[in-house]
């Protein structure tokens, strides 16, 4: 079977994601329309959890397993998502990101995630996590006069699990979710 780009993520709840489009309706405002800032379509924001990159699509059954024993073994917590940052760093930018400064309440479900494949043999990358929406890109070559950015914050109620495979539409990429379920809902009063 053909390779497949895919990724563990976690989708933006529709609520998380119409405050963002306000963020990003004050990034319009403050800087216009600029040649080469490529915009992430809002149906395509999530919060990576382990990046697997181009897998045989053979191993699928294996990472549906894998993500509904782990969909099932942890509760929906929330992250909050306290400013944007241009990455990787001001000096140089490549994107905009909405970044969340505590990474810790998916840190269980990235671990787990981690673990699950490794023992499939899975690769993935394993750079420290820091949960993040990536906004936009910067086409090759456009530098960014401006590095203003609105305020953000964004509290994200991380609930679903989801399998994304990255695809080619056009000339912007589609994260489209081939997998996805509900995390357990928490117990009372333990809610975030
Ligand atoms: P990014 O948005 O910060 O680029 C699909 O590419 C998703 O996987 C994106 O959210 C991307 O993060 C994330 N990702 C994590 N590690 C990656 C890697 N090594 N290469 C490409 N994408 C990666």
């Amino acid at each position: 079977m053909a390779l497949m780009r895919l990724f563990f993520g976690v989708p933006l709840t529709a609520a998380a994601t119409l405050q963002l489009e306000a963020v990003m309706a004050r990034m319009g405002l403050q800087h216009g329309l600029q040649r080469g800032w490529r915009l992430l379509a809002a149906s395509n924001w999530h919060i990576t959890l382990s990046f697997l990159g181009d897998t045989d699509g053979l191993r699928l059954p294996a990472l549906i397993d894998l993500g509904e024993r782990i969909a099932a073994d942890n509760d929906a917590t929330s992250v909050t998502l306290d400013g944007l940052h241009w990455w990787p760093s001001a000096d140089r930018p490549r994107l905009l990101a909405a970044v969340a400064n505590d990474s810790a309440p998916l840190m269980p479900l990235r671990k787990q995630l981690n673990a699950g494949l490794r023992e499939l043999g899975i690769a993935f990358d394993s750079k420290p996590l820091r949960a993040h929406v990536t906004l936009l890109r910067l086409e090759r070559g456009i530098a960014v006069e401006d590095l203003s950015v609105p305020a953000c914050t964004v509290s994200v109620a991380t609930d679903e699990l989801a399998l994304y495979v990255s695809e080619k539409a056009g000339r912007e990429k589609r994260y489209r979710p081939l997998w996805l379920q509900a995390l357990q809902a928490p117990p009372p009063f333990t809610r975030r």
